[in-house]
């Protein structure tokens, strides 16, 4: 991971390989006070010299000089679309020009020389996560190692922005590793031992459990447990729980994540092309582990516990089949339709677990549940789903807020309908249309109406089907979402 380091602007004189200083369209090139003195330095006051350069946003204009041996100015287009969308992209961007320039360290401003948290979160947030890359089995020539980012002013509000954004950059670049390792990297096992080392690296602050085949079979969670038997590496689950003595809410927040090490589809098995890329089908469990680990470095005064199922979907003489008929944790009875519809049975014991140990104030589930999500959404914005408009509302806004975006879709008793079971309360999978809909109805099963509950379907927004390519998505938005509890509480 880069390291990146607070100083104030005057720093910009031990700099000497690269500063980058970015500017407005509008401003005739000129956004902050290093830049119109880095552009007098070199022009005299004739700004010729940068001729077709305009700020258009992405631009890019090198020039070489005595000290600091280049300037980088970068376009950041007009002030008024410069959203914090646009200033993590850029910032992002700038930095991966950079490391294929070969250079190892570099100075920047704060684009825009606007010193709202929002602001330095995004620009350390951009270039953080924007240079991620998944390393463990093959190293890259070039990368940038150090980011020195002058502040106009370093005080407490900017100082504890930018320590904020690191935590997250890590934890981003953490989650996006445990995910992008491939399934025989990271089993259950391995997976579980992710959590534990979590939770150890964080103690007292994050108390993890670990429960293995037999302790799942002692508390009934049938359907983790038949999810997992077609697979050598037996199921789990995991329990982190930060209960800090200052929380705040009486009630726990619970974050479920679908952990599925690997996904073939079961008996019902997967096509050649369809299985490519379900390592990452843990990604949901690898964020509620991440977000934990963030929560707890942030020391946030909150209650929040984390379950993740875990297992390995696969065919073998001792696999689930279509059929069979299971009673849940809950004890309502599910008909297994469909062998490939196995993340919603792993979420629905433990969803039913939370309700009923914590009795939460919010079920929040994560999970790349569907395909048809994926369809409908694409890659870009996550499926949202719940029963409390409180919670609707505040996803929605976090996720605005941090760049994870997702979009509300409904639920309803009429796909509830196409859930139920000739032989059984439910079966796991319905009609064709609207899989993504009626698979939200089918968890919503495990809590009721009730216990506040929403649902993030991140099948197109958490992966890409390569290996190296997963986004982390939710880790932004949940904590973004804890930090406005904090202050609405
Ligand atoms: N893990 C998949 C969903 C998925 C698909 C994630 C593509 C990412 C990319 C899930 O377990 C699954 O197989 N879902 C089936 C459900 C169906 C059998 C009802 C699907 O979406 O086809
Ligand atoms: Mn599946
Ligand atoms: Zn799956």
């Amino acid at each position: 991971m880069v390291k990146q380091i607070l100083g104030p602007i005057q720093d910009w004189q031990k700099e000497k390989e690269l500063l980058v200083i970015g500017f407005f369209e509008e401003e005739q090139l000129i956004g902050s006070e290093l830049g119109k003195r880095m552009l007098d330095e070199l022009s005299n006051g004739n700004y010729h010299i940068l001729e077709d350069f305009k700020g258009k946003f992405g631009q890019k204009a090198l020039t070489h000089r005595m000290w600091p041996k280049r300037l980088l100015f970068v376009g950041l287009g007009k002030k008024e679309d410069f959203t914090i969308e646009k200033h993590r992209e850029i910032a992002g961007q700038i930095a991966r020009h950079i490391r294929d320039m070969g250079i190892k360290s570099f100075s920047t401003e704060i684009f825009g020389n606007d010193l709202n948290p929002e602001r330095i979160k995004a620009q350390i947030e951009g270039q953080g996560i924007g240079l991620y890359r998944f390393e463990d089995f093959k190293k890259f020539p070039n990368q940038v190692e150090e980011i020195k980012i002058l502040a106009p002013m370093v005080d407490v509000k900017t100082e504890e922005a930018f320590k904020q954004a690191l935590t997250i950059v890590e934890a981003v670049c953490f989650v996006r590793n445990l995910i992008n390792s491939p399934a025989d990297k990271m089993g259950p096992q391995k997976l579980a031992y992710a959590a534990q080392k979590t939770g150890d690296e964080l103690t007292p602050k994050i108390k993890v459990q670990v429960y293995d085949a037999t302790e799942l079979e002692d508390r009934k969670m049938n359907l983790i447990l038949a999810v997992g038997k077609g697979s050598e590496n037996k199921p789990r689950l995991i329990e982190m729980e930060y209960k800090p003595k200052n929380h705040q809410n009486k009630k726990p927040y619970v974050l479920v994540g679908k952990g599925v090490c690997f996904d073939s589809g079961g008996l019902q098995i997967k096509d050649a092309s369809s299985m490519m890329g379900m390592h990452t089908d843990m990604a949901g469990a690898a964020v509620v582990i991440g977000t934990l680990k963030t929560i707890a470095n942030m020391n946030l005064p909150l209650w929040i516990v984390g379950l993740t199922p875990i297992v390995e979907n696969m065919p073998s003489g001792g696999s689930y089949k279509p059929g069979d008929i299971l009673r849940a944790y809950n004890g309502k009875t599910i008909e297994i339709a469909h062998t490939d519809a196995e993340g919603r049975l792993i979420l629905f014991d433990a969803m039913a677990y939370a309700k009923e140990k914590y009795n939460p104030c919010l079920i929040a589930d994560i999970a790349t549940l569907t395909g048809a999500c994926k369809v409908a959404l694409g890659e870009h914005y996550a499926g949202l789903f719940g029963n409390s408009q409180k919670f609707l509302r505040k996803i929605k806004k976090a996720g605005k807020e941090s760049g994870d975006k997702v979009w509300e879709m409904p639920i309803g008793e009429e796909y509830l309908e196409e859930m139920k079971s000739e032989v059984a309360d439910l079966k796991n999978s319905g009609p064709r249309w609207g899989g993504a809909i009626t698979a939200a109805c089918f968890l919503q099963e495990a809590v009721g109406e009730k216990q506040p509950w929403i649902h993030l379907d991140i099948a197109g927004a958490g992966r890409i089907d390569v290996i190296g390519k997963a986004t982390g998505f939710g880790l932004r938005l949940f904590v973004q979402f804890f930090l406005n509890e904090i202050k609405s509480a």
